[in-house]
């Protein structure tokens, strides 16, 4: 049933990235939305496991960063390894957005929001973001759609 989800609804691929108990840190997600216009909300669903999960709910605020047609490799960098074990930022060029939350710098457009509410959904938790400061970063490229096939 997952692979005809996922073709029924069409995401592309982020990587969310917080900073919290000093440290970066970012992962991959392909489930981020738009969910409100007035205020703007977005939301992130993340799993429990995730050491991204930890420090999202330790510093209330976390950044969108969203990936290019040609930025597979930083999806599976991103996707396939836990920061509890490796700095995944160590060698990707990045700047803090207003709170911290670190914004890559080839990342086609980031947003950075604050936490304003969380719903457990199944196994998965939703981030509610309200977007506090965002900026389109590359205008020429096209973005990375989530397909199933590519990643697992
Ligand atoms: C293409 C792709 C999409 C993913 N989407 C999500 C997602 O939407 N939510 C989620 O919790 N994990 C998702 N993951 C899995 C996490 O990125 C992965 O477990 C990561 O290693 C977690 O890193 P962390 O432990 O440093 O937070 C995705 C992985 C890939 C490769």
């Amino acid at each position: 049933m997952q692979k005809v989800i996922s073709s029924a609804i069409v995401h592309g691929v982020y990587i969310v990235t917080v900073q919290a108990q000093g440290r970066k840190n970012g992962m991959t997600a392909a489930w981020v939305s738009q969910v409100s216009f007035k205020p703007p909300l977005v939301m992130a669903s993340i799993a429990p496991a995730r050491y991204t999960y930890k420090l999202i709910k330790n510093s209330g605020y976390f950044a969108i960063n969203t990936l290019s047609e040609d930025q597979v490799m930083l999806a599976k960098h991103f996707g396939f390894q836990t920061g509890r074990k490796v700095d995944k930022l160590a060698e990707i060029e990045h700047f803090e957005a207003g709170h911290g939350s670190p914004v890559i710098k080839d990342a086609l457009a980031y947003i950075e929001c604050k936490v304003i509410d969380t719903h457990e959904a199944g196994d998965h938790t939703l981030f509610i973001g309200e977007v506090i400061e965002g900026k389109v970063l590359k205008e020429e490229k096209g973005p990375l759609l989530f397909i199933w096939e590519k990643f697992f």
